[in-house]
């Protein structure tokens, strides 16, 4: 199983979310990332993820995207589980990936968290409806907002073999608890250029790299042990 979070698409020009320069300096989450932002000002929440749209539309897969996707054509029950709302794992050949916190390319109905609407382009234009009648707002999980492919992810996570973990500080919850999922001796990595905040084991170790080299050597290393 690998589960990534921004700092996979960091080296694609995406920006993260915490640390200095991160997303949430720049924007006050409960601005454009509530549902009650959403209530009181949807234009604001629309532009915030047209620019998130234009930016990704933008980026190209890096060499960990590429990577991640080649891993799993060399071992093909490779699971890949995202936080991330761009579509780069899957512009990078990756199938089956399972977003936790929405997708970029689609819309969702204002009544119902998974009738979705596929979006070309960048821009939403807010006042949109969904074919059931009420508004399309982004296909985000907003803070506070129930995690629908949570329990998926879990299920998988608690089969893993073995574990990869790109890119995430493990500040969001429930996505971050999917590690206490995973079985107590699968090997697992973490590669971040970061500190971790998690304690590290025999099983657990971390890859203090970027993505695009950590990923690289490590996806190597596990297709010649083929
Ligand atoms: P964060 O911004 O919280 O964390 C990004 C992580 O990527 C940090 O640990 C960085 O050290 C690491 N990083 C930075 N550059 C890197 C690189 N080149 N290679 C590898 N790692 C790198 O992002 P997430 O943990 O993904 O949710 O954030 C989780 C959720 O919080 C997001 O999905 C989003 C956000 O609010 C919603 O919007 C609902």
């Amino acid at each position: 199983m690998v589960f990534t979070g921004a700092g996979v698409s960091a080296e694609s020009g995406l920006g993260t979310f915490r640390g200095s320069d991160g997303l949430w300096d720049k924007y006050r989450i409960e601005d454009v990332c509530t549902h009650e932002a959403w209530l009181n000002n949807p234009q604001l929440c629309v532009d915030f993820y047209n620019i998130r749209r234009k930016e990704a539309l933008a980026a190209q897969p890096n060499e960990a995207h590429k990577a991640i996707a080649e891993l799993q054509q060399a071992f093909p029950n490779t699971q890949i589980i995202t936080q991330n709302i761009d579509d780069l794992h899957e512009r990078a050949g990756a199938q089956n990936v399972v977003h936790l916190h929405g997708e970029l390319t689609k819309l969702r109905s204002e009544n119902d968290d998974l009738a979705t609407v596929p979006l070309k382009g960048w821009e939403q234009h807010y006042g949109d409806r969904h074919p059931d009648g009420s508004l399309l707002r982004p296909y985000v999980v907003f803070f506070g907002e129930a995690v629908p492919y949570f329990s998926v992810a879990c299920e998988i996570a608690a089969k893993a073999e073995l574990f990869i973990v790109v890119g995430t500080s493990l500040n969001v919850y429930p996505a971050a608890s999917l590690l206490q999922y995973v079985p107590k001796n699968t090997p697992t990595y973490l590669i971040d250029p970061a500190e971790v905040s998690i304690h590290l084991t025999d099983h657990i170790k971390h890859i203090q790299e970027p993505a695009t080299k950590g990923v690289r050597e490590l996806v190597d290393a596990l297709k010649k042990s083929l």
